[in-house]
C-alpha cells in the first residue's frame, strides 16, 4: 500500500480514497487502452507472478488477470478501429504455441478454458437492458432520491403491508441463518447490499448486476471502507454465475424474474440462486395487471417513465409453478403499495 494506492496496475492504480475495485479499474484501463470500448462480465481468471532480477536483487511482481466481454455490436470492427493501444491484442483462438511471451500463453490458455462453455459471438439478450439502464440512469437517480422516500412513507397507510414490513421480512429470512456471506444477484440501484454491509455483521457482501451503470449508482453512496465487512460489486449474468456451488450463505433475487428473456431463463436464474447459496430468497412482483389499482399505476411508472426493461410479468399461479421445487422451505404473499409480492425461501 503506497499513498492510498492499494494496487498498482498497468497505467492505473486502485485508489483507496475513491474506493476503487478491480472491475472499476479494469473498465478504465480498457477505455484508456482501447478507446471507446466498453466491457461487461469482468471476472478474475488467474493470479500471476513475475519474478525478475534488477540491480542484483530478485523482485516479484504479483498480478491478477481479468477477462471481460466487449459489449455491443460490431466488436471486431470496434477493435480494428482502435487508434492507439497499449494492449497486447491476441485472437482468443490463437494456438498457444504461436503467441509471444508478452501475450502470455498461460493466461490465454486459462481464458480459452473459461470461454469453452460459453456461446461466443452472440449478443447477449441483456445487452439491451444494460444500454437502457445507462440511458435512463438520471431517472433512476430521481427515483431513488425523490420517489422512493415518498413511496416508503405512503406505504404505511395505503396497503396491508408497508415497504418497511417487506424489508423486515427479508431481514428476518437473512438473519435466521446467521450468514457469513450474502449475494444480491441483481441488486440494481437498490442499496440493500450497502445496508447489509454497513451493519458490519456479515463478513462478505456482494452486490451483483448485469448492468454496471446500476451498480455505479449505489457504489457512490456506500459509506465504506467498513472495518468489519467486505463489500464487493460484481457484474455478471445472474443466469450463469461464475461462483462455485454453495459459495454463499444466502442469495437474494428481488424483482428480477420479469426481466428474463424466457420462462427457461427464469428457471435458470432460480436454479443458479439455489446452486450458489445455502439459502436462496426469491421475491417477485405478481403480474400487476391482475392485481390492485396501485400496482397497475406502479407498472406504468416503472415501464413508461423509468423504462424498466420488463419482459413479462408472471401471475401468482405461474410464480408458484416456478418455485415448486424440492428445496422450497416456505412461500407466501405480501400486498404492498408497489404490488403483490411472492416470497419463496429455499434451503439446500
Ligand atoms: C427491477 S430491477 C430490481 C433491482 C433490485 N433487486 C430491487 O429489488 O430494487 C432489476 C435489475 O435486474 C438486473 N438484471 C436484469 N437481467 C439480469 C441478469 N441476467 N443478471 C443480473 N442482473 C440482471 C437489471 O440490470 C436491474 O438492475
Amino acid at each position: 500500500m503506497n499513498e492510498g494506492i492499494l494496487w498498482t496496475l498497468l497505467g492505473e492504480g486502485l485508489r483507496q480514497d475513491a474506493q476503487e475495485d478491480f472491475i472499476v479499474a479494469a473498465n478504465e484501463i480498457a477505455q484508456e487502452a482501447l478507446s471507446g470500448v466498453q466491457l461487461a462480465d469482468i471476472v478474475p481468471i488467474a493470479f500471476l507472478s513475475h519474478v525478475f532480477q534488477c540491480e542484483g536483487r530478485e523482485w516479484t511482481h504479483k498480478g491478477i488477470a481479468f477477462m471481460g466481454r466487449i459489449r455491443g455490436r460490431d466488436t471486431d470492427q470496434k477493435l480494428r478501429s482502435v487508434k492507439r493501444t497499449r494492449a497486447q491484442l491476441v485472437d482468443i483462438d490463437t494456438p498457444l504455441g504461436s503467441v509471444t511471451p508478452l501475450q502470455n500463453a498461460k493466461v490465454l490458455g486459462v481464458a480459452q478454458e473459461c470461454l469453452a462453455s460459453k456461446e461466443r459471438g452472440r449478443i447477449p439478450f441483456h445487452d439491451n437492458e444494460i444500454s437502457r439502464n445507462e440511458l435512463y440512469r438520471n431517472r433512476y437517480q430521481f427515483h431513488d432520491t425523490v420517489v422512493k422516500p415518498v413511496m416508503r412513507a405512503a406505504s404505511e397507510y395505503v396497503c396491508e403491508q408497508s415497504l418497511g414490513d417487506v424489508a423486515k421480512v427479508i431481514d428476518e429470512a437473512i438473519r435466521e441463518v446467521s450468514p457469513h456471506s450474502i449475494i444480491d444477484v441483481a441488486c440494481g440501484e437498490n442499496g440493500l447490499c450497502n445496508a447489509l454491509a454497513e451493519r458490519g455483521d456479515i463478513p462478505i457482501v456482494v452486490g451483483n448486476d448485469v448492468a454496471w451503470s446500476q451498480i455505479e449508482l449505489i457504489r457512490k453512496t456506500r459509506s465504506l471502507p467498513h472495518p468489519a465487512s467486505s463489500l464487493l460489486y460484481t457484474n455478471h449474468d445472474a443466469t450463469d454465475l461464475p461462483f462455485a456451488d454453495k459459495t454463499f450463505s444466502v442469495a437474494i433475487c428481488k424483482n428480477v424474474l420479469h426481466h428474463m428473456a424466457s420462462a427457461e431463463a427464469v428457471r435458470e436464474l432460480i436454479g443458479e440462486c439455489i446452486r450458489i447459496a445455502h439459502r436462496a430468497i426469491i421475491i417477485e412482483v405478481a403480474d400487476p395487471v391482475a392485481e390492485h389499482l396501485g400496482s397497475r399505476i406502479m407498472r406504468h411508472y416503472y415501464i413508461d417513465f423509468l423504462r424498466d426493461g420488463a419482459v413479462k410479468f408472471y401471475s401468482r399461479r405461474e410464480l408458484e409453478e416456478f418455485t415448486d421445487k424440492d428445496e422450497l422451505r416456505e412461500r407466501f404473499l405480501m400486498s404492498t403499495v408497489q404490488g403483490v409480492y411472492q416470497f419463496a425461501v429455499f434451503d439446500s
